[in-house]
């Protein structure tokens, strides 16, 4: 249900610091619905609704990028030490801005692990990795900040041009299973439609700062690669037992199978009304698979 009392239009600007993959999709759908969506990356794209922000060599955007902004999403992870590159670098000037509401895209690492258990936003936070810490600490300064924000934890973000397909015929994927071992998934149409729903709804529903975006069914890594194979036509190559594969994995790909939860969407899905695109991993992919054709 869309809220007429404050439609989303072209008096809306919208600043995305972080124009990848999650922001880049985000700002295209915003800008569907008539606003204006400006997002950031590290070196220039010459495109014009792109601007140059990079907080390692202190690249800042000049002031008229700022002039007019009304709606901020950040979706730059954590610095090294921890600290939030946007806020590092441009918080003074952000909170000066008359703005109606900040986003921030977090992770649902921040949970930790909870051995397959379902983990929901009233589950206190129990970072198990040192980026998860970091991740943590950035929430706390966007909370801090006293500005209009609403976090959104994600698990793995997966889309047309970046799902288990692109992995496949890249040959870049590893079969691998680990017994009883999860985890859980979410659209990139999804993530931005979310926010797009709770924004242009929340002066009728209740407003949660922190927010988990994830859709309904948890799963096994093989199940989806498993389906993958299906869609390309391809022979699944035979399973490598997790303890066998190991030994070849980079240490941040072996710590994505040290935490094993899944993450429940009933606060957005059940409470909040907002309606899944792609509910689960089949319907999703069936999507990224129009993109390989
Ligand atoms: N990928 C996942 O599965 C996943 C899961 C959960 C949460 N997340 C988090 O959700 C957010 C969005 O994820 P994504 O996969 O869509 O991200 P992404 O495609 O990797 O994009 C990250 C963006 O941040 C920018 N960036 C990185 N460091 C920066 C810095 N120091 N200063 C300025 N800009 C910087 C990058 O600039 P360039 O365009 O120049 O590269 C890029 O635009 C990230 O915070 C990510 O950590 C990701």
């Amino acid at each position: 249900m869309i809220d007429l009392a404050s439609p989303l239009t072209n008096k809306n600007k919208f600043l995305v610091f972080g124009g990848g993959f999650s922001g880049g999709y985000f700002a295209k759908s915003i800008r569907k619905l008539g606003c204006i969506a400006l997002t950031s990356s590290r070196s220039s794209h010459g495109e014009p609704n792109n601007f140059i922000f990079n907080s390692e060599d202190n690249s800042i955007p000049k002031d008229s990028i700022f002039e007019g902004v009304t709606h901020i999403l950040s979706c730059i992870p954590p610095d090294k030490h921890g600290n939030d590159p946007v806020l590092k670098s441009l918080g003074s000037i952000i909170k000066k801005l008359s703005l109606k509401w900040v986003g921030y895209l977090s992770t649902t690492g921040v949970y930790g692990n909870t051995y397959g258990d379902w983990v929901s936003e009233k589950d206190q936070p129990n970072p198990f990795q040192e980026r998860s810490q970091r991740r943590l600490n950035c929430e706390q300064e966007w909370i801090n900040s006293n500005l209009p924000i609403q976090i959104f934890r994600l698990p793995g973000i997966y889309g047309p041009g970046r799902s288990t397909l692109e992995a496949i015929n890249s040959k870049k994927i590893k079969v691998i299973h680990k017994e009883n071992q999860v985890f859980s998934r979410i659209h990139v149409a999804d993530i931005a439609n979310a926010i797009i729903y709770l924004i242009q709804n929340k002066n009728h529903i209740d407003f949660h700062q922190i927010i988990n975006i994830a859709d309904d069914e948890p799963c096994s890594q093989i199940q989806v690669i498993k389906y993958g194979y299906q869609l390309l036509g391809l022979k699944m190559p035979k399973q490598i037992l997790f303890e066998d594969a190991k030994k070849d994995l980079s240490p941040i790909a072996q710590s994505f199978w040290i935490e094993n939860r899944r993450v429940s969407n009933k606060l957005l899905c059940e409470k909040l009304g907002y309606k899944l695109i792609y509910k689960n991993y089949k319907l999703g992919l069936d999507n990224c698979f129009l993109n390989i054709k």
